[in-house]
């Protein structure tokens, strides 16, 4: 499995640094969506998830955390701690998210707006779309 990290232009000067992303420039889909997760409690692993169609651009934006994909063959972890870089993650992806520092923000980019029946919340559907998939 092929992990796309983006390392995004900083904009830094004697001020500070400033990162901007714009739509089918930097990212590489229309924008619908933006949200972010903070105040993450102890010791929580969220996600356990895939999507049908969705793609989204993860950014711990403050703090740190770790990103589990799995494909349905590989499964590959990611570190994210920088606030000008972001993880692609596609379609079809099962992902969690954990080990959450307490000052950790991820912001996720998404290609579409929130639809509960894009989802694919229960692990061995995942397996048979990803082997389906892969047939
Ligand atoms: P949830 O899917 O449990 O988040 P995670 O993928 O991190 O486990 O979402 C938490 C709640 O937020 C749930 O009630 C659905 C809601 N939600 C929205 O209303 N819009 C969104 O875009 C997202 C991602 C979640």
């Amino acid at each position: 499995m092929q992990v796309i990290k983006y390392a995004f232009q900083q904009h830094g000067d004697d001020r500070g640094q400033l990162v901007a992303l714009e739509e089918f420039k930097d990212i590489p889909f229309e924008i619908k969506r933006v949200y972010y997760m903070y105040d993450t409690s102890e010791g929580v692993r969220r996600g356990f998830h895939a999507h049908r169609n969705l793609e989204q651009i993860l950014i711990c934006i403050h703090g740190s955390c770790k990103i589990l994909l799995d494909n349905g063959k590989e499964k590959k972890v990611v570190f994210l701690e920088k606030p000008y870089e972001g993880l692609y993650v596609s379609n079809d992806i099962w992902r969690e998210m954990y080990d959450f520092s307490s000052d950790a923000v991820l912001m996720v980019l998404a290609s579409d707006y929130y639809n509960e029946s894009d989802y694919i919340r229960n692990y061995d559907d995942f397996l048979e779309t990803a082997k389906n998939k892969n047939k």
